[in-house]
């Protein structure tokens, strides 16, 4: 009995719906656990091009059940969006197939006009959200007013709860955002059509993790964003509203520590960030551009919820090294070394220099900094390793790897005490090796 966590290393974006997809085939379920829409995950499979939001990326494998544990939050608008979008191009989505948690949450217009008048109200100050609503549902939710999912197969309950719901909410749009307010009864009939075709997908996927590993099955708990956008451990206030580091798993998806087996960091062979908050590594001009691509390629550095480009900057092994303290990794998977390619030198943070503050003296860290503040005062301390003029879509193992690529993979293990163990060459399944 094996749970296997798949967590992001970095602030999102890392890559994680591949590594999901390309492990996926060897899996009884893929769960997700944490964030909803916010996230977007691309798996390319030969010609075709997968975009999923809230999906688990194992749905691609006809073999694979997938879950949406409680840990999740779900535009039922998104979902069934995604559903129809994946049947049409010939993927088996049934209830067979795919299990909602009767505890996630649902997101509702309102949650997504209060995102958007906070974020319009915070101004400069803006977090910089997909304006998915995440952060008013999560808010419901530990507020103890969340609507559940389970209320789909409860009609006479539903349409009441919803009411109620937007009326709670016109009063905070109305009062302190002076924001037009949303009409109830629409959207209460808008929800009672989703809830006839999402409440047969309704279980307690708790009980149906704890069943499949008491049975000897195996199961993958596919992370949203990033150990950086943790509500906890990540670079609050500019995080996401859930947890979507190891711990978040086990509670979004409702199983003890016992059963965990790997656990594994997702990281970028590079750093990108997408909305506010300080960002050490981060390049501009003909650098950053080198790294983001043009957006011309669906795997360019533009977000695959937004469209907006995102910030990007070398590879930061404090970050890595956080992560790996955080989520209790076992290994890393690095994607898109082939990005590297062509570079004549590549700079690796290894640790920074916090600024001097307070009449300290500045000095260097190793460690990531608990607070924000200092986040913001600190500056990169790279090491300079040789880059590598080969193309590397073709290699398929590390000795098919020019010596420099090898060395900057051996010089990320050694520093972060980790194993590489997978690392993709190229977007498609197959440009990847085991390491
Ligand atoms: P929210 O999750 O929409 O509330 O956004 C909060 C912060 O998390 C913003 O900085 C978003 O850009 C970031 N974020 C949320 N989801 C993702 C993701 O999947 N990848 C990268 N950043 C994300």
């Amino acid at each position: 009995m094996t749970l296997d966590i798949i967590v992001g290393a970095q602030w999102g974006d890392e890559g994680k719906g591949r590594i999901t997809d390309l492990l996926a085939a060897n899996v009884d379920f893929v769960a997700r656990f944490s964030g909803g829409d916010n996230a977007g995950h691309t798996v390319t499979i030969g010609q075709e091009i997968f975009k999923l939001h809230l999906m688990p990326s194992g749905i691609i494998h006809e073999s694979v059940t997938c879950l949406i544990g409680n840990g999740v939050v779900i535009n039922p608008a998104v979902l069934l969006r995604e559903l129809s979008g994946l049947r049409e191009r010939g993927v088996t989505v049934n209830p067979d197939r795919l299990k909602i948690s009767t505890a996630a949450h649902l997101i509702t217009p309102a949650h997504i006009a209060l995102d958007k008048a906070d974020e319009a109200f915070r101004g400069d100050e803006a977090i910089g959200t997909t304006q998915r609503g995440i952060g008013p549902a999560y808010s419901d939710k530990i507020n103890r007013q969340g609507l559940r999912a389970g209320l789909l197969a409860e009609p006479e309950h539903l349409a009441d709860a919803i009411h109620d719901h937007i009326a709670a909410k016109n009063l905070v749009l109305k009062n302190e955002y002076g924001a037009a307010p949303l009409n109830a009864t629409d959207i209460a009939a808008q929800y009672a059509d989703y809830a006839r075709w999402i409440a047969p997908f309704l279980a307690d996927t708790s009980l149906i993790v704890h069943e499949a590993l008491e049975n000897g099955r195996s199961v993958l708990a596919e992370g949203a964003q990033g150990t950086l956008l943790d509500l906890d451990h990540g670079t609050y206030p500019f995080v996401t509203s859930s947890w979507p580091t190891s711990g978040g798993a086990l509670i979004g998806l409702g199983v003890g520590p016992k059963v965990v087996n790997r656990v594994i960091g997702v990281a970028k062979a590079f750093t990108s960030r997408v909305g506010s908050g300080p960002f050490p590594c981060e390049l501009s001009g003909s650098e950053a551009e080198r790294l983001r691509g043009t957006g011309e390629n669906p795997w360019d550095e533009f977000g695959t919820t937004t469209g907006r480009p995102r910030r990007v900057g070398w590879l930061d092994t404090v970050i890595l090294r956080y992560a790996a303290r955080v989520n209790g990794l076992t290994e890393i998977a690095l994607t898109k070394l082939d990005i590297l390619s062509g570079l004549e030198e590549i700079p690796v943070c290894v640790a920074y220099e916090l600024d001097g503050h307070g009449g300290q003296q500045a000095h260097p860290i190793t460690h990531f900094p608990a607070s924000l503040e200092q986040l913001a005062q600190c500056r990169p301390i790279y090491e300079t390793l040789p880059g590598w003029q080969e193309d590397i879509t073709a290699a398929r193992s590390l000795t098919d790897l020019p010596p420099n690529a090898r060395r900057y993979i051996e010089f990320i293990s050694q520093n972060l005490n980790l194993p590489l163990s997978i690392i993709s060459v190229g977007p498609k399944r197959s440009q990847t090796i085991m390491g």
